[in-house]
């Protein structure tokens, strides 16, 4: 089926869509970055808010990276670029769902009212560096807040989980401070400790969130951040989840799927990572 795709697209061009910049990637131009070919559906999805969640900007994310032209185009873009630098090879999130969030921050995010990002589960801080240095560059108001022990997993819960306590411990916090202390990202709150003890305590109080990321592999901790950060998202802010699709991770898969029980939601995005809104 894969091969049969990727035959098929190579001789079409329905998955790579025109360039239309006038709705999408405002504040990425007014910044002077380059705009991209991406648009807005192809034409072939209803626009607009569908059962909580708008398919055709799913799709013409999704599809564009997995099918289409758009993660060629990423890999020349500046910002882009940049901003993996920044990160400095500190993440063991794919590149394709780095992709995913650099689109969310540099294009989706306009629409949205309030631009802070949270990341569970940040480790290293390479997504967390990733993110906070988009922010600086598109959004300098906003704050890029990462929650972490910082020194490997807690004890996880073994009738879900795959990780094991102390996972992960290698985090090298001294030098994620010294990486933010370099690439001068003062937005960036480094939060230290069990996230059920530091969230929401250590945000100031009135904080939105337009993102939050969700990657600490594990169930118990995920369950808890969706359900403090949903009442502090800004309407139409983003849920992603890194890993509720990593064989390694049915705990985050089991928390995604208490989440669309009890909210009653449907995703966004499947491709690369899972993408929820927040209150459409
Ligand atoms: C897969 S790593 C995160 C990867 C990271 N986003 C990156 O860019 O590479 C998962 C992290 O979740 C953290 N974690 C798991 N449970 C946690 C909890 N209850 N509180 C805080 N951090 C937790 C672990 O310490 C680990 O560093």
């Amino acid at each position: 089926m894969l091969n049969f795709q990727r035959r098929f697209l190579a001789t079409s061009e329905i998955f790579d869509m025109d360039t239309n910049t006038d709705a999408l990637g405002r504040r990425l131009i007014e910044a002077g970055y380059p705009p991209l070919s991406i648009k807005a559906g192809n034409g072939r999805v209803q626009s607009g808010v569908i059962r909580g969640r708008e398919p055709a900007n799913g799709y013409t994310r999704g599809v564009g990276l997995e099918f289409g032209q758009l993660a060629r185009e990423l890999r020349e873009h500046p910002l882009y670029l940049e901003a993996l630098e920044v990160s400095r090879r500190r993440s063991v999130v794919i590149e394709s769902r780095l992709m995913n969030l650099f689109l969310l921050i540099a294009f989706y995010f306009d629409a949205l009212q309030d631009h802070n990002v949270a990341e569970f589960g940040a480790y290293r801080g390479g997504s967390s560096l990733f993110m906070a240095h988009l922010l600086k560059r598109l959004y300098p108001q906003a704050n890029m807040y990462a929650f972490d022990t910082f020194e490997g997993m807690p004890p996880v819960d073994s009738s879900a989980d795959f990780h094991l306590k102390g996972d992960f411990s290698d985090s090298d916090f001294p030098g994620l401070v010294q990486a933010r202390q370099q690439s001068k990202l003062d937005n960036l709150q480094l939060v230290k400790g069990l996230v059920q003890d530091t969230f929401p305590r250590q945000v100031p109080v009135g904080t939105r969130f337009g993102l939050a990321h969700f990657d600490m592999d594990i169930y118990e901790p995920t369950a808890y951040a969706q359900s403090v950060a949903w009442a502090m998202m800004t309407r139409g802010g983003y849920f992603v989840y890194d890993d509720a699709t990593v064989s390694t991770c049915i705990g985050a898969t089991q928390a995604v799927e208490d989440l669309t029980r009890s909210r009653g939601l449907h995703c966004e995005q499947i491709y690369p990572h899972f993408v929820f809104r927040v209150g459409l």
